[in-house]
């Protein structure tokens, strides 16, 4: 069955070719699908596109090949986590996938993997498909699109990732919800966003960077890296301190949203789990047991190179499970 919906008629269809029930035809970016072509979007949300437009996120190494890049998330704990607990035959979605390197790591990882990445960029979904090609990843499907108006359907989702995304969008909770719809009964969310105490520290960075015009390197861990070339530390100031739309969402906020859309707590990232067991449910943790987490979070502040871009894991309820 087809993972997406024609903008015509939201029947299901096959994007390379036309619509079979309304003969809407989607246009191509390359090779990525373009359901956004020029649509006027929100102002805020346009912004946003603007920003990533001129420095896509995050950025290829100069000569990255599938080596490199399955090395390099391998060598994230969370990214090898996510790959390993992902079965070999699973349909994923990366909501707000950047320039792709996550769904491009887990569809290499595993040729029967159907990966589909998400963005509005352009300039980030024109180096995603370029590595693509370059590469060869015919499992990885590049779409144009709206967090808001996606051309995916409801419910049909194995596993759905969205990193990094939800607080840079007009309408955060909105946009977790958006997110959480694409999950299948009994898959997984894997949602990752700011969090406002696990923020707190680099909120003091950024309020510095306003009061001095730079980042003060030796404070973040990141700029702190001798092993980072110039362009990705470009890259990360501003992302880190230059972003034209950042929201900060509270753990118990983000969690009370996705249990009323039906989902059941799984665990949080960090800390990561060992081996295969990201998917693995761990017991809820109780309104204090919650406070002394997020306590644990703005405490790990000054070495923590995600800046408190925490992770939240759910299994969505199945009909049977109630
Ligand atoms: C910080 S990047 C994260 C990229 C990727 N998820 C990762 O972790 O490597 C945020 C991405 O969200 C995308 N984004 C923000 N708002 C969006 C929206 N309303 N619809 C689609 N993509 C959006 C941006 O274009 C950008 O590529």
């Amino acid at each position: 069955m087809s993972l997406f919906l024609c903008p015509g008629c939201r029947a299901s269809f096959e994007p390379a070719e036309p619509c079979p029930g309304c003969g809407t035809q989607v246009g191509l970016l390359g090779g990525v699908h373009d359901f956004l072509a020029d649509s006027e979007r929100d102002t805020r949300a346009k912004g946003v596109e603007d920003f990533y437009d001129v420095r896509p996120f995050p950025g290829y190494a100069p000569g990255d090949d599938a080596g490199t890049l399955i090395d390099r998330c391998r060598s994230s704990p969370f990214l090898l986590g996510l790959d390993r607990a992902i079965p070999a035959d699973a349909t994923v979605a990366d909501l707000g996938c950047g320039t792709a390197q996550i769904s491009s790591f887990l569809a290499l990882s595993s040729a029967r993997r159907r990966v589909v990445g998400l963005d509005a960029c352009r300039a980030s979904l024109h180096e995603a498909d370029t590595f693509r090609r370059r590469v060869g990843i015919p499992n990885l499907t590049l779409l144009r699109g709206d967090l808001f108006d996606m051309p995916l359907p409801l419910d049909r989702f194995d596993y759905v990732i969205s990193r990094g995304v939800v607080h840079h969008t007009p309408d955060p909770f909105g946009a977790i919800r958006e997110v959480a719809a694409r999950v299948a009964p009994g898959g997984y969310l894997v949602i990752g966003w700011y969090e406002s105490m696990a923020r707190l520290f680099h909120r003091g960075r950024q309020a510095l960077h306003s009061v001095l015009g730079r980042p003060v390197w030796a404070l973040d861990p990141v700029l702190r890296r001798r092993d980072l070339d110039v362009e990705k530390k470009k890259t990360w100031i501003e992302d880190q301190y230059r972003h034209p739309l950042e929201e900060l969402l509270s753990l118990p906020d983000v969690h009370g949203e996705l249990r009323k859309a039906g989902f059941d707590w799984v665990r949080t990232i960090p800390p990561v789990p060992e081996g295969d067991e990201l998917f693995q449910p761990t017991s809820e943790p109780s309104g204090f047991g919650r406070f002394a987490l997020r306590l644990g979070w703005v405490a790990r502040g000054l070495t923590d190179e995600d800046a408190g871009l925490v992770s939240l894991v759910l299994r969505r309820r199945s009909a049977s499970s109630g």
